[in-house]
């Protein structure tokens, strides 16, 4: 296994789970099979990152554009979901990790949308860990349901055009409450963002491995948090700036 840092952990570990088709198609199996072997590597991720000691973890489960797919495709993600919602609810909460939500929730499937807005009641108080769900999310509707809403306030005299600066800006988005991600991992070899937290990953340090997601293990995610270890972070300053010398 990598050693990694106890001491330097990423806080915010953010996931494109990408390559479940391409999985699917390795193993002659259908894409459903796909997306369920990817749930299973869902499970183990979360348990990893609660042993290892990550305070957050956002994963990009559905996106705004994933609607576009064929019909029995997002009928198994929500039912996938939803199945995943009744398994892990009991596990969530024995180690107190909150869940969390991100994106437009009222466009899910109600059994989805139920359970989860049930399951984020029950482990409110949790502080261990966040799990934060990306689900029907897209980053540019997020930034523009930000600027309405800030529109808004603004007509209604809540909001002055001279309060607005980057933290109030931040305060509109669905991340309000969450540091940005400090780790952003991409599996399956592809090099994009995909419209995935397009203002949060703004000094987000970038990892992209060739492994599929449904072959996504603890020992990657270790490789991910060693490599994010050897980066320096300089958010727009000098080497000797950050080192103090
Ligand atoms: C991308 O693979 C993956 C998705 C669109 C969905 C992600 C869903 C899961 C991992 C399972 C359910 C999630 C939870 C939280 C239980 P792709 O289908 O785009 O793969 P491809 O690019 O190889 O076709």
């Amino acid at each position: 296994m990598v050693n990694i840092d106890k001491n330097r952990l990423p806080r915010h570990i953010a996931i494109i789970m990408d390559g479940n088709g391409r999985w699917a198609k390795q193993h002659a199996m259908g894409r459903i099979r796909g997306h369920r072997k990817g749930a299973q590597a869902v499970r183990t991720t979360v348990t990893a990152c609660r042993e290892i000691g990550i305070a957050y973890l956002t994963l990009f489960a559905f996106s705004s554009e994933n609607w576009g797919r064929p019909g029995e495709e997002v009928d198994a993600l929500m039912n996938l979901l939803a199945d995943y919602l009744d398994r892990e609810a009991s596990t969530l909460q024995e180690r107190e990790i909150r869940l969390a939500a991100i994106g437009d929730i009222d466009k899910l499937y109600p059994p989805v949308r139920h359970k989860l807005l049930d399951i984020m009641k029950l482990t409110e108080r949790n502080d261990k860990m966040v799990l934060n769900l990306a689900l029907s999310y897209g980053s540019r509707d997020e930034i523009v349901g930000a600027v309405r809403k800030m529109v808004a306030d603004q007509q209604s005299g809540k909001l002055s055009v001279e309060d607005i600066d980057k933290d109030r800006l931040a305060a509109y988005l669905y991340t309000a409450a969450m540091p940005d991600p400090d780790l952003l991992i991409r599996t399956s070899g592809e090099y994009r963002i995909s419209n995935f937290l397009l203002w949060q990953l703004a000094y987000t340090e970038l990892y992209f491995t060739d492994v599929l997601w449904p072959d996504f293990k603890k020992s990657d995610l270790l490789a991910a948090i060693a490599v994010y270890q050897r980066r320096e972070r300089r958010f727009g300053l000098t080497s000797e700036q950050i080192s103090g010398k």
